[in-house]
This record gives C-alpha cells, sequence and structure tokens, in this order.
C-alpha cells in the first residue's frame, strides 16, 4: 500500500490487515509507530501504557496457537480455518501488545485511555504503507496471554495488533453515509439495529 500524507485520505484508507508481506519490519520504524501511540490523550494525562514489541518466533508461536483456540472459540468449528485469507500470527512480522495499567481505574472510561493510542499507531502504520489490525478476540484467553507475555497484576493486554507490509494492495473502507448515524439534537431514530 502507498503511504499516505493526506489525513482525511488516512481516515478512509485504514483497513484491517490480516496477511502479510515477507518483507521485515525494521525497529526504527516500530519505534515510530509507537511514538505516535504515546502522544495520543488520556485520561489525566497519565500516559498508563506499555507495549511489548514481540518478534521472538517461539513466543509468537505459542501466541498463535492460543489466539486460533480463541477463534474457534468464537467462531466455532465450521469456521473456516485460513479462507478469510487471516493469516496465523507465526507469519506476522511483529506483533504488538498494547497494555493499559488497571490499578483504581477498573470501568467503563479505562478502555478510554488506551483506545486513543491504539488508533494513533495504526494510523501512523497506515501513514507509511503499513498494515495492521486491531484485535481483542485474544482475551478470551487473557489468563494464559498475560502468564505467556509475563504481564505483572494491574495491568492489562488491551488489544494485540500485528504489523507488517500488507500483503496486498487494500482499497478504501466503506462506510455508510454519516447522515445514517447523526441526529439533530435528540435521539430520533426508532430502533436501530446494529
Ligand atoms: C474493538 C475492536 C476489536 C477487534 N477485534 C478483532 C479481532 O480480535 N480480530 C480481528 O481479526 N479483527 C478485529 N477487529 C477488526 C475489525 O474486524 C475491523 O476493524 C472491521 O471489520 C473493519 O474492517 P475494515 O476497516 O477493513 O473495513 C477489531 C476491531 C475493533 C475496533
Amino acid at each position: 500500500m502507498k503511504p499516505i500524507n493526506d489525513v482525511a485520505t488516512l481516515f478512509e484508507n485504514q483497513r484491517a490487515v490480516r496477511a502479510f508481506s515477507d518483507r521485515p519490519v525494521d525497529d526504527t520504524t516500530v519505534t515510530e509507530v509507537i511514538r505516535a501511540a504515546t502522544h495520543a490523550p488520556s485520561s489525566q494525562n497519565a500516559q498508563p501504557w506499555r507495549f511489548i514489541v514481540v518478534r521472538d518466533p517461539a513466543q509468537k508461536a505459542v501466541m498463535s496457537e492460543v489466539y486460533e483456540e480463541c477463534f474457534l472459540q468464537v467462531y466455532g468449528a465450521g469456521a473456516p480455518a485460513r479462507a478469510d485469507g487471516r493469516q496465523p500470527w507465526t507469519q506476522v512480522p511483529v506483533l504488538i501488545v498494547c497494555c493499559i495499567g488497571v490499578q483504581g481505574r477498573p470501568n467503563i472510561a479505562t478502555g478510554a485511555s488506551i483506545y486513543p493510542a491504539v488508533q494513533n499507531l495504526m494510523l501512523r502504520a497506515r501513514s507509511l504503507g503499513l498494515g495492521t489490525v486491531m484485535t481483542t478476540l485474544f482475551r478470551l484467553q487473557r489468563d494464559r496471554f498475560h502468564e505467556i507475555l509475563g504481564i505483572p497484576e494491574g495491568w492489562e493486554a488491551a488489544a494485540i495488533i500485528p504489523l507488517g507490509w500488507p500483503d496486498r494492495n487494500y482499497g478504501p473502507n466503506h462506510r455508510p453515509p454519516v447522515d445514517e448515524v447523526v441526529m439533530r439534537d435528540r435521539w430520533t431514530e426508532p430502533q436501530p439495529n446494529l
């Protein structure tokens, strides 16, 4: 995918990328996307984040295995293992585990202090021509992931972001016209279906 500098175009071209080429992603690039993440807003400017950059094949293999179990748990044995083009995490160049400190803040707003950072990371990656996908499915096996990754008490793995050069070109994302999700002055839509 081509790099993108224009911000409006960037939003329209962020896609979920789940398959990557063999091209390595160097440390400078990884640092740059994480640097972008750390410029995100957070509640009380606490910046309660840590990022684990996973490159070790053995570590990726274990994570991949457990992630596949989560996938199976949700989509069932009938779900095609790879027909969706998704690669196993063993083939992903870098996995970035985005963690949030939750000491004393375990409520709905907790996620609000990590997901802006995650989005910054993903948008910066896309601007450079890299692909990412937000994943949270691994949370079904939260304890095992925490053990594999050595995440201490008081911290939560909130998202795992596979990062790499995409396997192919991805077009823009498709979303309905904005009028379909906007109301004026009060809620007027009868019974929205999600
Ligand atoms: C909170 C959240 C959790 C997600 N969890 C997963 C996940 O566990 N695995 C996965 O493959 N994609 C996951 N996604 C990616 C979505 O499926 C993807 O963003 C959506 O289908 C839109 O894709 P598009 O932008 O390419 O159109 C998640 C996205 C969000 C925002």
